[in-house]
């Protein structure tokens, strides 16, 4: 049975005194939940902060993104051994938005999976289809490449240690989300992939639906068979939408 998981994506967001109060709402909305893995992506320098506030909780922390590197003359990188450093155990790879607006290729978005995995830290790989490629039918074969360059790069054995997010882009920000059954067909079809190299494996990868999940929106994506909970980004910033949202996969 794959454990729920939920991860708020603050994306660059934030202030020291914003997050205090927010990661403490938070953390007091969420006492007592033990079933779902929960955890926060603040911005590079609140991770310390959130992973202080989350000390004596059962919530992760995680990165938004990690270089490629090990170490060396790469101003304004952060290595995966220096968020090991600060006990952070997740990070964000592949995200749309670094890979639309940083230029970020597969090829790179591997190198940073397997650079996290380096380092103890799982990485949450982001895969998903523009609104054109969806419109064009290329759905299948945008998502499919996006896994395959990762699997072909670090081999399915380091999905045992790895999350998948799909994330249509045409729904991150946007408030259209992918309808339940949209959404369960291409994450059918990710885990599919998986289990034609090791059914094992596929069973328990934990794959999370994001774009525009919202507590109205995240029980009939959470039901779904395929989907195992979500990666939030604008509700994440506002406490009871993101403890509602957490809510929804105990049922
Ligand atoms: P959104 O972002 O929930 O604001 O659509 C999701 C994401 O980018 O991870």
């Amino acid at each position: 049975m794959r454990q729920k998981m939920v991860f708020g994506n603050w994306k660059m967001h934030g202030s020291f005194e914003q997050i205090q109060h927010l990661l403490q709402d938070v953390i007091l909305g969420l006492a007592g939940e033990e079933s779902t893995v929960v955890g926060i992506c603040p911005p590079y320098p609140y991770l310390q902060l959130v992973k202080k506030l989350c000390s004596n909780t059962n919530m992760k922390v995680g990165a938004q993104n990690v270089s490629q590197h090990d170490s060396g003359a790469f101003t304004g990188e952060v290595a995966a051994s220096m968020l090991s450093d600060l006990g952070v155990n997740y990070a964000i790879v592949g995200h749309s938005e670094r890979r639309e607006l940083y230029g970020e290729t597969s090829d790179l978005v591997a190198k940073k999976f397997m650079a996290s995995q380096c380092a103890g830290i799982t990485p949450i790989l982001c895969v998903g289809e523009t609104l054109v490629q969806r419109d064009n039918g290329e759905t299948e074969a945008v998502v499919l490449a996006q896994l395959q360059a990762v699997i072909a790069a670090a081999g399915v054995e380091a999905f045992s240690n790895a999350v998948l997010a799909y994330e249509p882009v045409w729904a991150i920000g946007t408030g259209k989300t992918a309808t339940p059954e949209q959404a369960q067909e291409v994450h059918r079809l990710l885990r599919k992939h998986v289990a034609a190299l090791s059914e094992d494996i596929a069973a328990n990868l934990q794959i999370l639906y994001g774009g525009s999940v919202k507590d109205s929106n995240a029980g009939a994506l959470f039901t779904q068979a395929d989907i195992d909970g979500g990666l939030v980004g604008g509700a994440s910033l506002h406490a009871e939408q993101f403890i509602a949202i957490c809510a929804y996969t105990e049922s």
